[in-house]
């Protein structure tokens, strides 16, 4: 059934390095969609607790902590997405791979969850929002016009982020890869506050074998066919 609707929300979940964030901006910039990068705010917070405190992360008082902290993200025309912290851009910064390793104790944390819920759901006014994340379709917009949860097997994945940190100019260990890919996922699955589990009633695409192009159209045709 078509829903004629002026609202549309598409909520895109999936496991590290299953392509998410690619995929939604540009399914965003060919929809005219805003792309909300949830993760990057997860990243932003490790980053702050991580700057403040360094090795030492103890989370005591963290809304009064977090208090301090205005966070925002901007999608540009071109793809380009931005992440501020108290006017910083801290879009670099937050790839780093020792954010990726410290970021489950900070994204296990039930308040920093809450907080940034809440965050993204004020962020979400625009008719047209594409999310990605782990929790988007299950927690944060359980609602969403469009739930999709993008897979692809560790291999994959692992190829994929090499790939990308190759981009950034950065040689990285293959092996060490793979090993935190395969921590964050048990991480992302087993925590107690907004696990990643695939809903019901989202649309499961496994990408290792679709190329990137694929998984695009895919996506547009699911929007269009029920937009
Ligand atoms: O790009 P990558 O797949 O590495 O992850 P990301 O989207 O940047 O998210 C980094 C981390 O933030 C994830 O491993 C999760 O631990 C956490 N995260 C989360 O808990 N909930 C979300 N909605 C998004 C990210």
């Amino acid at each position: 059934m078509k829903v004629n609707k002026n609202k549309y929300i598409v909520a895109v979940d999936g496991p590290a390095g299953s392509g998410k964030s690619s995929v939604c901006r540009r399914v965003a910039i060919e929809m005219g969609a805003k792309y909300i990068d949830s993760g990057a705010i997860y990243r932003a917070i490790t980053w702050y607790f991580m700057d403040k405190h360094g090795d030492d992360l103890l989370t005591e008082n963290i809304i009064d902590q977090l208090n301090n902290v205005n966070i925002e993200q901007i999608f540009e025309k071109n793809g380009d997405i931005k992440t501020l912290l108290n006017n910083k851009d801290v879009s670099k910064a937050i790839r780093e791979e020792k954010i990726a390793e410290k970021i489950s104790f900070f994204s296990d944390n039930m308040e920093i969850r809450d907080y940034v819920t809440s965050l993204l759901r004020k962020w979400s006014k625009e008719n047209f929002i594409i999310m990605d994340g782990r929790d988007i379709g299950t927690v944060v917009f359980p609602n969403a016009d469009l739930k999709v949860y993008l897979d692809a097997s560790v291999d994959v994945r692992t190829e994929r982020r090499v790939k990308e940190y190759a981009e950034l100019g950065k040689k990285v260990d293959e092996n060490s890869i793979r090993n935190q890919i395969i921590k964050r996922d048990f991480n992302d699955e087993n925590r107690e506050f907004g696990p990643l589990k695939k809903s019901n009633d989202s649309v499961y695409l496994d990408t290792s074998n679709m190329s990137f192009n694929d998984v695009i159209e895919k996506i547009i045709e699911l929007i269009k066919s029920n937009k």
